[in-house]
């Protein structure tokens, strides 16, 4: 069978090996814990359950969808922007309700990306970024986010001739993998420097609720003039754990909103309009559920990150999101290091170089595992450490 270029062409699946070797394991019946996932194991609160399934009972929700979204919608994500982080958006011409912010990101490069055209993408970053590039005929040019520089790009060090040709750059803060947080400070850099090159700024900040010892991440929209450079997608998947209902936002400037909902508008036909009700629901009722899932998130952040210090990986302890990005002892791949868990440990984790390749020497772990599986997987990891330290020589 003839597939398109389009097709062919797309990155291969770089965790493959590791998801055979994860089959084989559980096709033996061994246990195996895995920190690979960034999907919460924690149930969606049940007042929003409750609204969907009310929703769900109503005639008038069981047809087409208008495909940009209830108008109560959109005007309850941007009264949500204005009461978290101060910032005024038009819910007619400045907000657009997404399937889950993946499907918005990986369409918004069909908007504003050409053949030839230079996207910048975060390296390692989530992949979609550049698999979106990539479907639209355009080039990736891959911003290295090195822990020298706080996982933050040097926009400045960028060429002059990529700039020339780029159209878009893809920014993550709270950032998967790395956890790293920005400021506004970095986002104001970043709008000046897409105002001066004339490119667009598309931020993804899916993780902004998700944080820890009283840290509240910032948006890229209270940055100044950002609007008229760029948008920010967003998501009620992570803040209310919702992954499995897919709803999500893009919110900023108008033009970009625009063309995103043209192109969504012959492409698909909206959300569930009682998924609708139930994000209505989350970002409207009571909001204690966030800083008691963040409670609990911090919690097996430090177990980790204490488990993960006595192994000899060096971490930083991430102020948001739901990973901890951990440097492999010496003497390891990224993919060496996970795979040698895998074996010996039966514990899964993320290798950094499947985010990019200046992902290399690292691993990332995900917190959304149950208390149970945290503990039996943390102590496996402690006895790979002491197996190690077993055998090391004595001097
Ligand atoms: C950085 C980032 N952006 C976007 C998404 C997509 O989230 P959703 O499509 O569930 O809104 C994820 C999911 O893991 C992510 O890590």
């Amino acid at each position: 069978m003839k597939m398109s270029k389009r097709v062919e062409n797309l990155p291969p699946y770089l965790f493959v090996e590791i998801s055979k070797k994860i089959a084989e394991k559980k096709a033996r019946g061994e246990d195996v814990v895995s920190f690979a996932i960034g999907d919460p194991d924690i149930p969606t609160p049940s007042h929003i359950i409750d609204r969907l399934c009310e929703a769900a009972q109503q005639p008038e929700n069981h047809r087409y969808p208008e495909s940009d979204g209830l108008p109560e919608l959109r005007k309850t994500i941007a009264d949500w922007y204005q009461q978290r982080f101060g910032v005024s958006l038009d819910p007619e011409t400045e907000v657009l309700p997404l399937l889950g912010s993946k499907e918005g990101i990986g369409h918004m490069a069909f908007c504003f990306v050409d053949p030839g055209d230079t996207v910048l993408v975060p390296d390692p970053g989530y992949p979609v970024y550049s698999v979106g590039t990539l479907l639209a005929g355009g080039r990736p040019y891959y911003m290295p986010l090195l822990d020298r520089n706080d996982f933050l790009p040097e926009i400045d060090k960028i060429p002059t001739d990529v700039l020339r040709k780029t159209t878009l750059m893809w920014l993550n803060y709270p950032n998967n993998p790395t956890s790293t947080v920005a400021d506004i400070d970095f986002f104001d850099r970043a709008v000046n420097f897409a105002q001066k090159n004339n490119f667009l700024v598309c931020h993804d900040g899916p993780y902004s609720e998700v944080a820890y010892d009283g840290y509240r991440p910032v948006s890229f929209l209270q940055a100044k003039d950002a609007k008229e450079v760029g948008v920010e997608f967003h998501s009620l998947s992570k803040s209310y754990n919702m992954t499995g209902w897919r709803i999500g936002m893009v919110v900023g400037n108008p033009t970009m909103i625009d063309a995103l909902k043209r192109l969504k508008s012959n492409l698909d036909s909206g959300i569930p309009q009682a998924v609708q009700y139930a994000a209505i629901e989350a970002l409207t009722g009571p909001q204690d559920c966030i800083d008691e899932h963040n409670a609990l998130y911090q919690r097996r952040r430090d177990l980790v990150v204490e488990v993960l210090n006595s192994m000899g990986l060096e971490v930083r302890p991430p102020q948001a999101s739901l990973y901890v990005w951990a440097k492999v002892p010496n003497g390891y791949t990224s993919v060496e290091f996970a795979n040698d868990l895998l074996e010996k440990v039966s514990v899964v984790v993320t290798p950094g170089v499947g985010y990019g390749k200046h992902g290399e020497g690292y691993v990332r772990l995900s917190l959304t595992l149950n208390d149970a599986s945290l503990v039996k997987g943390l102590s496996r990891l402690a006895e790979w450490r002491d197996s190690k330290n077993r055998f090391k020589p004595k001097v």
